[in-house]
């Protein structure tokens, strides 16, 4: 097939893992006989400083135009002071609302090798398989903000709509799966999320009869993503719960530098690692690439149907992680390079893996 690439490294280590990403799906085009083209386009603080804007038109038109979006990372010290008016950040916020990319995937699947580093014991991990769907487009991300010299605040609101298809995506996913939907909220003090319960359970009931429903509050979901992980199979919550949890849940990976995400609603899906922009390590040719890598095999999966080659492309990434070598934050000394190397060897190797490790 032939499809279009929207690549926006962004700042810190973004373009390094960006390059990794971009070349392991030249692999996968190379070894599944398809023809990707990719188009480079500036988002965040370097948008800043060429253009004076995070978000230039122009990468909207591009990434409007384009099949798939793969982004690295945005935000750096040079950008982040509190008085700025602009900010890194904003980029990709407003790209979220732009292209209506409502549905935030977040699996996590430790690989066996990383469960030593997690900081939570290995026995309490070695189940886990979870994905968080967080909505992406609205709450108190978007709402109204107001400031004066001596108060601010944020406004948090939800529709109707934009928690049912929220919660049918992440209802979808859990039927594919093991069938249980936790969805999280703080009911015992917001109108919104006593909002989320009501809409939640009469999606549930009317569509979804099949699959189990469990409601939890944000601070105990807190606590058992720590104590019970592997319980969880797909949590749905609201923008800012889902964001704090994500963080935590990466924390059962062993390391931020495995896990990627999707951002899936509208017509187009961006792909992206959890991870930061790490500009303590920009430029020394360190960062893990491998959150990167396995977000391009969900672009594969997610944007260009291509569930094969989505395998493929992690399973060759589970080898690596099986054998070695170990980037730093596994407790390696590898290089970018040699991590990406070793992943492209085993893109095309004449062996065929089976998808042991789905991300999703
Ligand atoms: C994330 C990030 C972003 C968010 C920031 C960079 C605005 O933390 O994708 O989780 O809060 O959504
Ligand atoms: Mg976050």
């Amino acid at each position: 097939m032939n499809a279009q690439i929207a690549v926006l490294a962004g700042d810190g280590i973004g373009p390094e893992v960006c390059a990794v990403g971009v070349q392991a799906l030249k692999h996968i085009a190379q070894r599944f006989g398809h023809h990707f083209e990719f188009i480079d386009a500036a988002i965040g603080g370097i948008a800043i400083d060429q253009c004076g804007d995070p978000l230039p038109p122009v990468t909207i038109a591009l990434c409007e135009q384009a099949d798939a979006i793969l982004l690295g990372a945005v935000g750096g010290p040079k950008w982040s002071d509190p008085n700025a008016s602009v900010r890194p950040e904003q980029g990709l916020l407003k790209l979220r609302q732009a292209l209506s990319l409502f549905a935030n995937i977040r699996p996590v699947k430790p690989h066996k090798v990383a469960l030593q580093f997690a900081p939570i014991k290995p026995e309490l991990l070695m189940d886990v398989d979870l994905v968080v769907v967080r909505e992406l487009t609205g709450g108190i991300y978007f709402g109204e903000k107001r400031k004066t010299e001596d108060s601010a605040s944020d406004l948090c609101v939800y529709q109707r709509f934009e928690i049912e298809r929220i919660v049918r995506v992440a209802a979808e996913l859990a039927r594919s799966r093991r069938g249980k939907l936790t969805q999280v909220d703080k009911a015992n003090v917001l109108e919104t999320s006593r909002l989320w319960r009501r809409v939640t359970t009469s999606v549930m009931r009317a569509e979804f009869p099949d699959v189990e429903l469990e409601h939890m509050l944000v601070d105990s979901a807190a606590m058992h993503l720590i104590s019970r992980p592997a319980s969880f199979d797909v949590i749905v919550t609201e923008n800012m719960f889902g964001d704090i949890l994500t963080d935590e849940a990466s924390m059962l990976a062993g390391s931020l530098g495995l896990l990627p995400s999707a951002s899936l609603g509208g017509r187009k899906g961006l792909y992206e690692p959890i991870h930061g922009s790490a500009p303590d390590i920009a430029g020394l040719g360190i960062a893990n690439p491998i959150a990167t890598v396995l977000s391009a095999a969900m672009l594969l999966r997610h944007s260009l149907m291509l569930e094969t080659e989505a395998a493929h492309l992690e399973a060759a990434v589970a080898k690596v992680l099986d054998t070695g070598p170990y980037p730093k934050d596994l407790r390696g000394n590898a290089s970018t390079s040699e991590i990406a190397e070793a992943i492209f060897g085993q893109i095309s190797s004449p062996q065929r893996y089976p998808a042991q490790h789905s991300h999703n």
